[in-house]
């Protein structure tokens, strides 16, 4: 009996560790296929140094490409691992395309998917995301939810209640074992930062392709860095554009290199205040109390607001929320249910009562 896990990106990377760990424990056999939808050392490599992960199996590097191209590449290159290999079960994480490629490439050879963080809406599909999450809980078997949110909108979807469960976070498992590990004193030191700082990542689509909105933000980065120096990690995205218009040109600026998994989150433990438009990064400063201003006009992770650290915050908001964020003013009297850093395990458990069902029947 062979699970075959898809990563591809930087988010998978967290979210794939602890379900690989915790299914390893139980002795199942394992494949990682790596797509190489993320290529960079820094948005790869440096995670399977830091993270408990084995190293791939394969990797497929599909590299960077329209959605079209890097999907279709994806598709053909998991079509032949999947035939080679013929896996029991396909564990799919998260929203990337190689999600999305996953889940229609298992889908079509009849192998049955596990999702891991099924369920999540934005409700906005100008998100690719969005599309992806759709499609890969339409297909998927198992859907394995981070919140009560998303088990309520794949019950309105007309998902069988029995395939949805509610598992808790990996992706906090990964933060929670790695706690320990955060040294925000040794990132401060070395970027040279003040006691007070913020540290913000932009990655979007929407905010960062298109120079006009792109301009919008670097101009309110400037009026943030006059309350507190910023550190921006620059996902390679909106590099050259924000870099073009200007983005360093301030001397509390700080644009740095993609962190590494520690280093980034020793920053981030040490930050007065984040700024972002990630996914993850709402949930780590959700977990590690760190008030983070999500630049997005929508979340599909509601409960980083509504038991969280979590605002959203447009270019006219921004500022005042963060002179809030600043003065300690962001209340946390909640966490999310069953982030407690055994969501690997709770996965791991179903993947495997769902492998031994299939295998009687
Ligand atoms: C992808 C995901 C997004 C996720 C993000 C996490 C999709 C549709 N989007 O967005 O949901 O939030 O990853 O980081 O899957 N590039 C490099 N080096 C790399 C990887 C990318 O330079 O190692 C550059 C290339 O110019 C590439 C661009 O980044 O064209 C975008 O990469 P891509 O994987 O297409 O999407 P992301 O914006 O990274
Ligand atoms: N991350 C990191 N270094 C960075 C930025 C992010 O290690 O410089 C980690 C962090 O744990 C974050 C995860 O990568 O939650 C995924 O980040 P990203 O914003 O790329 O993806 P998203 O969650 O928006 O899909």
């Amino acid at each position: 009996m062979t699970l075959l896990h898809i990563t591809g990106a930087r988010p998978n990377f967290p979210k794939a560790a602890p379900v690989i760990a915790a299914l390893a424990r139980m002795g199942v056999r394992q494949r990682l296929v790596h797509t190489g939808q993320h290529y960079d050392d820094r948005m790869s490599e440096v995670f399977f140094r830091e993270l408990d992960l084995p190293r791939p199996d394969i990797n497929l590097g599909v590299g960077s490409g329209s959605h079209a191209q890097q999907t279709a590449a994806i598709l053909v290159g998991l079509e032949e691992e999947m035939l080679t290999t013929r896996p029991e079960m396909v564990v799919v994480y998260g929203d990337v395309n190689s999600t999305l490629a996953a889940a229609v490439a298992a889908s079509k050879l009849g192998i049955p998917i596990a999702h891991v963080e099924a369920g999540l809406r934005s409700f906005d599909m100008s998100m690719p995301e969005e599309i992806n999450r759709i499609v890969t809980d339409r297909l998927s078997d198992l859907l394995l939810c981070t919140s009560p949110d998303a088990i309520a909108h794949l019950a309105r979807e007309g998902v069988d209640p029995e395939r949805i469960h509610l598992v808790g976070n990996p992706m906090i498992d990964t933060l929670l074992a790695n706690l320990d590990r955060l040294d925000p004193e040794r990132m401060q030191a070395r970027l040279q930062l003040p006691d007070t700082y913020i540290v913000a990542t932009l990655h979007r689509p929407g905010n960062v392709d298109d120079p006009e909105t792109a301009g919008e933000l670097v101009a309110l980065l400037h009026s943030a860095a006059s309350r507190a120096d910023i550190v921006l990690p620059l996902h390679p995205r909106g590099r050259a554009v924000l870099e073009a218009l200007g983005l360093d040109d301030h001397p509390r600026v700080h644009v740095v290199e993609p962190l590494g998994y520690l280093d980034f989150m020793s920053l981030v433990r040490g930050a007065q205040a984040v700024i972002t438009d990630s996914g993850g990064v709402q949930e780590e400063t959700t977990m590690l109390g760190i008030p983070c201003l999500t630049l997005r006009p929508n979340t599909e992770r509601p409960i980083t607001i509504t038991h969280g650290t979590n605002r959203l915050a447009t270019p006219a908001t921004l500022l005042s929320l963060l002179d809030d964020a600043l003065s300690g003013d962001v209340d946390v009297e909640r966490r999310p249910p069953l982030w407690d850093g055994h969501a690997g395990e709770r996965i791991a458990n179903i993947v495997l009562d769902e492998l031994r069902g299939r295998d009687g029947r």
